[in-house]
């Protein structure tokens, strides 16, 4: 029995394949290569797989036709629509395997980091201190009275202490647009922070927002109360440029805006606008409408900005979170009972696993 693995897979996940299953893997994952497999070169290595899982490969309706074995595709992503035919797929009666929400707690955590780091100027001050400035010689000991040689700003004049302030984050108000696995990753880490919490998202309804923590609200209502803005939500027709300049123009003028999701649900000019007039007091961005961002992007260059390059996903637990989930449920095709995490279950009616070599 063959098994090709075009994603990252734990150790542990290839082991069940192999030594539990008895699957000679064909392993090739993506860490290993710069880029996708080439389709016809993909449509080789599936002669005779009667298991692929896969991170990037178009798994298309010509990629199908040519596999004869193929009896499950696993697709180590949240969203397996991107890059599989999923109609296709349950066509050829082959059930779509996916892992959501692998990566939430990954998101939910690096969320919080950015809403500290543009809030307190965390990003900000390093950036300075790595550039040069703050550093050197004592500017005055005003602080320390002259008391302290370690201590030796002056707190009243020209020093960090005077000029990187920010906010506490306890009793303001935290919205969340988007209420599905990372939104509600987000919610339950803000108790600790003393934070209010409000939550746009028209397919949840109040008991769906994270127990009751988060305080359903209309998006208007969202944009104007929060302190701090973050989105969550997937690009859809309707989140595609979701918030442009009246939106940012309803935030309050000390908001921070937090884009962890897509670059495309939002308008990117307007945003920078924004932050360039007053509009809004900061943004911290992984997300841009394209990636990478040029060198020289207005963004680059403001200093109320927090920029990574869509790493916000890239835990180091991630892979086991998907591999395990992954593996769960091809174990569940295996012994005829439902899986978990399936894109279109309707393909089970007609579907068992058999092993044919
Ligand atoms: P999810 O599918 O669990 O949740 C998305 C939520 O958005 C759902 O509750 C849905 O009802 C809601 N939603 C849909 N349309 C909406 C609208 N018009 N307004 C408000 N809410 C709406 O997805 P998950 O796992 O929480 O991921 C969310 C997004 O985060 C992904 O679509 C992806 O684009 C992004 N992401 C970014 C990563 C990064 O590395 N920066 C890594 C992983 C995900």
């Amino acid at each position: 029995m063959k098994a090709l693995v075009t994603a990252n897979l734990s150790s542990e996940a290839l082991s069940r394949l192999e030594d539990e299953h008895g699957f000679d893997v064909d392993y090739a994952p993506i860490a290993e290569r710069d880029t996708r497999l080439p389709e016809d070169e993909f449509i080789d290595r599936l002669q005779g797989v009667e298991i692929l899982i896969v991170g990037y490969e178009g798994v298309s309706e010509r990629v199908l036709d040519a596999t004869e074995d193929l009896q499950i595709i696993a697709c180590a992503r949240g969203g397996p629509d991107a890059n599989v035919d999923i109609q296709a797929a349950t066509e050829h009666g082959i059930p779509v395997l996916y892992a959501p929400g692998r990566n939430a707690i990954s998101v939910a955590d690096f969320t919080w980091g950015m809403i500290l780091s543009v809030g307190r100027q965390i990003a900000h001050a390093h950036h300075l201190l790595h550039t040069g400035t703050y550093t050197g010689d004592p500017v005055s000991d005003a602080a320390s009275g002259g008391e302290r040689e370690d201590v030796t700003w002056g707190v009243a004049q020209d020093s960090p202490y005077a000029n990187l302030k920010g906010p506490e984050l306890r009793d303001k108000t935290l919205g969340i647009i988007g209420m599905g696995a990372i939104g509600q990753e987000v919610a339950t880490r803000a108790q600790g922070f003393g934070v209010d919490l409000l939550g746009y998202d028209p397919y949840v309804d109040t008991e769906g927002m994270a127990d009751h923590t988060v305080e359903k609200a209309d998006l208007e209502t969202l944009l104007e109360e929060s302190d701090f803005v973050t989105v969550h939500c997937p690009v859809t027709e309707s989140t595609r440029g979701l918030l442009g300049s009246d939106e940012f123009a309803a935030m309050k003028e000390s908001a921070f805006f937090i884009n962890t999701a897509r670059g495309a649900i939002i308008d990117q000019d307007a945003l920078v606008e924004s932050l360039q007039n007053g509009g809004i007091r900061g943004a911290a961005l992984d997300v841009y409408d394209k990636e990478p961002l040029p060198e020289d992007h207005p963004l680059l260059k403001l200093d109320n900005t927090v920029t990574t390059p869509h790493l916000a996903g890239a835990a180091e637990e991630v892979v086991d979170h998907h591999s395990q989930m992954i593996l769960d449920d091809i174990e569940a095709l295996f012994n005829g009972s439902q899986p978990v995490h399936i894109a279109d279950d309707a393909v089970l009616e007609d579907f068992s696993f058999t092993r044919k070599h």
